[in-house]
């Protein structure tokens, strides 16, 4: 088999690591990488938005199969690309991936199945909105429609900050989703899927806010957990990812590739928050060292509808990731600071935008290094996780210190 991966974080760095020990590879690449991906692979530079330089990529090194680590090109079509071009992806169509793409879409997927999540209505005038805001009262909660890189989301607890939210978004001329306000904790549920069947991946908890004890502004996440202890996957599997695959199926849009349900734990039950059409990152990197299942045969065998024969096995053990990321980060994240003696590390390690340079890395965006912990509970996995964090050295570099605590 011949893999190209698409993406440079840690997520794509897990993955590689994961699709590395199968036997069933001859020869892995990654557009564009990082250093940690080129130990494991070879590097191309092609980013992941230029679609038609990818499906040419493809064809000339005679891939079998791609797996796009985020939604950018999943959303703008990258799975019917290579299909035109006769190459699997193991992702969902641009139609399919609208799951990501637009809240409104999902909402209405939702409807349809019976899927439990947040009422919700849909508006792109202030007038008509804010009528709604009042009539309803606070908190509420205020959604842009499309990609916002999870940063078009406010959970409002006053009228006013739900206004102000609403005036912002509709600003930008993007549509608006206002909310019924959830409450409850929340766990991030992964299947993947073959368009017909759906095989649970695992749970995660992640870090999204900077800072200790969830202060700061929001990021892609700063760490995360797995499994999220006394979650019992199978009524939300039931109630939430079979259903949602059956709509897509029945609309003549089937969904392949892995499905992400953000989740809140409510006194109802388990509600859809969101989906994602991708693994989280970095949830991807604390979920795959627990796989005791080859991860290259089990994206096959999704990408062929073969799921129903296959099944996936899990280490025991939890698992921490905690991610250290550059001063600065998320607003304006110190680039080309120097990282050493990541070789004496003993954890595993996953890397995300960085450069080497000579016997030292570079970090070359903002989230640079996934430290992951296994052990017998959540406390063994921290403290095997933050060993990794101290063994390294970075001093430009910061993580939380609060990552399954
Ligand atoms: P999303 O980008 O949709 O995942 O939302 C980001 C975060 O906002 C979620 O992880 C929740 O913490 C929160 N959130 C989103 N929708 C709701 C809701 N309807 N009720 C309460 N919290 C929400
Ligand atoms: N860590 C959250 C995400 O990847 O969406």
């Amino acid at each position: 088999m011949r893999v190209l991966i698409l993406g440079s974080g840690g997520r794509e760095h897990a993955l590689a690591w994961a699709i590395a020990a199968s036997p069933l590879l001859n020869a892995l690449f990654v557009a564009p990488g990082n250093a940690g991906t080129a130990r494991l692979g070879t590097n191309v530079p092609v980013p992941v938005i230029d679609l038609d330089g990818l499906v040419a990529f493809a064809q000339a090194e005679r891939i079998d199969l791609v797996v796009p680590g985020p939604e950018g090109p999943l959303v703008a079509g990258i799975v019917d690309g290579m299909a035109a071009a006769g190459i699997r992806c193991c992702g969902p169509t641009a139609a399919a991936a609208q799951l990501e793409g637009s809240k409104a879409f999902t909402k209405g997927v939702c409807e349809a199945a019976g899927i439990p999540t947040a009422r919700f209505e849909s508006f792109t005038d202030a007038k008509s909105a804010h009528a709604f805001i009042r009539r309803r009262g606070a908190p509420i909660v205020v959604k842009a429609d499309g990609l916002a890189g999870g940063k078009g989301v406010v959970v409002a607890s006053t009228v006013a900050e739900a206004e102000a939210a609403v005036d912002a978004l509709l600003q930008d001329g993007t549509t608006v989703l206002i909310e019924e306000c959830m409450t409850g904790p929340e766990v991030s549920l992964f299947a993947l899927c073959d368009g017909t069947d759906a095989l649970y991946l695992g749970s995660a908890r992640d870090y999204k806010r900077v800072g200790d004890g969830d202060t700061g502004p929001n990021t892609g996440g700063m760490g995360a957990f797995s499994p999220v202890p006394g979650f019992d996957p199978a009524p939300a599997m039931d109630q939430i990812i079979r259903p949602a695959l059956a709509e897509m199926a029945a609309r003549g849009t089937p969904f392949r590739g892995i499905l992400f349900a953000g989740l809140m734990l409510t006194e109802e039950g388990a509600k859809l928050i969101e989906f994602n059409v991708r693994f989280g990152d970095p949830e991807c990197q604390a979920l795959l060292p627990r796989l005791r299942t080859d991860m290259l045969a089990a994206l096959l065998a999704a990408c062929d509808g073969e799921l129903a024969r296959f099944s996936l096995r899990w280490s025991e053990q939890a698992s921490v990731a905690v991610v250290m990321a550059a001063r600065g980060y998320p607003a304006d994240p110190a680039l080309g600071t120097l990282i050493t003696g990541l070789d004496r590390v003993g954890t595993a390690v996953f890397q995300g935008s960085t450069q080497q340079d000579g016997d030292a890395l570079r970090a070359e965006g903002g989230r640079a290094l996934t430290f992951v912990g296994l052990g017998a509970n959540l406390a063994e996995a921290r403290t095997a996780a933050y060993q990794g964090v101290h063994a390294v050295h970075w001093p430009d570099g910061f993580c939380r210190t609060d990552i399954g605590l």
